[in-house]
């Protein structure tokens, strides 16, 4: 590092500025071009595309949200899970799969591999949804929220690289795969995403209704293939 740019460094840090950020964009104007990104670090590229989310507008979502949802979890992870957007309880929380859904969805993780004798927990895979921001009494995201929002999905998927992702329920296998075909049709077979294979399974939300005890041991079986592909 030459010493102006140590020295620069140095300046902020005294003034107990740890991180220089890039202020999002006001509504309406184009964004900048991304920040170059380092391809190995895919927890620098995960924040800088929170950054360029910042406090953003671009969809009617906005309007509704408490918090934004961008994702959690190991942005080194093998295995990304995307649901559909979040609900109330992360809209509060501002984070993903925390409520009911999200409960049933971590046990389903955590049981499938430990009963597969793989070590994995919630924490070391990589968690989001299409749309970032809670659609008003959980409706589904509508096309146009979903290709827009769905941009920074596609590119925390670029920076995490991961070798496998589970599409959870027929909306988000629709967003992800642009496919019409539903998630009865789709699930259990695999499907790609540029070169990343994609196991589309049903949603949690789905599985919690009682009549669907077929369809947990379905989402069972196509976990089982999404970790073994990740994992053996
Ligand atoms: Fe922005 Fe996505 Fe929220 Fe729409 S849903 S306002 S695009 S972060
Ligand atoms: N349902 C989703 O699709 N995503 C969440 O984060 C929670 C519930």
């Amino acid at each position: 590092m030459s010493a102006p740019l140590r020295n620069y460094l140095e300046f902020y840090r005294d003034l107990g500025i740890a991180e220089l950020f890039v202020d999002p964009p006001p509504a309406g104007e184009a964004a900048p071009a991304p920040a170059p990104a380092d391809s190995a670090d895919p927890a620098g590229q995960l924040q800088v595309i929170q950054n360029d989310i910042g406090d953003c507008t671009r969809c009617r979502l906005h309007k509704g949200r408490h918090s934004i949802v961008f994702g959690s979890g190991n942005p080194l992870a093998k295995v990304v899970f995307v649901g559909e957007g979040p609900g109330a309880d992360e809209d509060a929380q501002g984070l993903p799969f925390v409520g009911r859904a999200g409960q049933l969805l971590t046990r389903m993780i955590e049981k499938t591999c430990a009963k597969e004798g793989l070590p994995v927990r919630r924490n070391d895979v990589y968690i989001c949804n299409v749309v970032k921001c809670r659609p008003p009494d959980n409706r589904a995201p509508e096309k146009d929220e979903m290709e827009i929002c769905g941009r920074f999905l596609e590119r925390q998927l670029q920076a995490i690289a991961p070798k496998a992702v589970c599409v959870l329920g027929g909306t988000a296998a629709k967003a992800l795969l642009r496919t019409t075909a539903g998630i009865t049709k789709l699930r259990g077979n695999w499907q790609r995403w540029g070169d990343i294979p994609v196991m589309p399974t049903f949603h949690p939300s789905y599985l919690l209704r009682a009549y669907n005890a077929e369809a947990k041991r379905l989402a069972w079986e196509d976990l089982k293939k999404l970790f073994h592909l990740a994992y053996d």
